[in-house]
């Protein structure tokens, strides 16, 4: 973790503690999602049930606020609606965290595209159209440090 960045407790809390790191083997969603400048890559795993994020786990390689970022969105979704989750954006996950360092602002986005690719399998799996917009962010021109 770059100390020289001012982080705030809870990103160095989520950091150190990172909450739902791992894989679920029954997941009805999975989704990967990397980033192409600095190579950091998250996985995340959702057993969806009932229209409810009933377990949500993740794997980051990555940079610290990419960690910290996918375990606070773990936090955000569980126990939640697909509805919910869907409302759950790379701002309100920063905003969470008490803010992220602006050089750090993309590691967020990594966390809501990688719950939004989960719930694009999720309904991929089903046979279902996903309704949301699933363009993924391209990262082009972002320096990622
Ligand atoms: Fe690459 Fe944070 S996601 S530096």
């Amino acid at each position: 973790m770059d100390k020289q960045l001012p982080y705030s407790e809870k990103v160095m809390d989520h950091f150190s503690h990172p909450r739902n790191v791992g894989e679920i083997s029954d997941a009805n969603g999975v989704g990967t999602v990397g980033n192409a400048i600095c190579g950091d890559v998250m996985k995340m795993y959702l057993k969806i049930e009932n229209n409810t994020i009933v377990d949500v786990k993740f794997k980051t390689f990555g940079c610290g606020a990419a960690l910290a970022t996918s375990s606070m969105v773990t936090e955000m979704v569980k126990g939640r609606s697909i509805e919910d989750a869907l409302r759950v954006t790379n701002k309100a996950v920063a905003e969470a965290l008490g803010g992220l360092p602006p050089v750090k602002l993309h590691c967020s986005v990594l966390a809501e595209e990688a719950l939004r690719s989960a719930l694009k399998d999720y309904y991929k799996r089903k046979g279902l159209p996903v309704p949301f917009d699933d363009k993924e962010h391209t990262h082009e021109g972002e320096k990622c440090l």
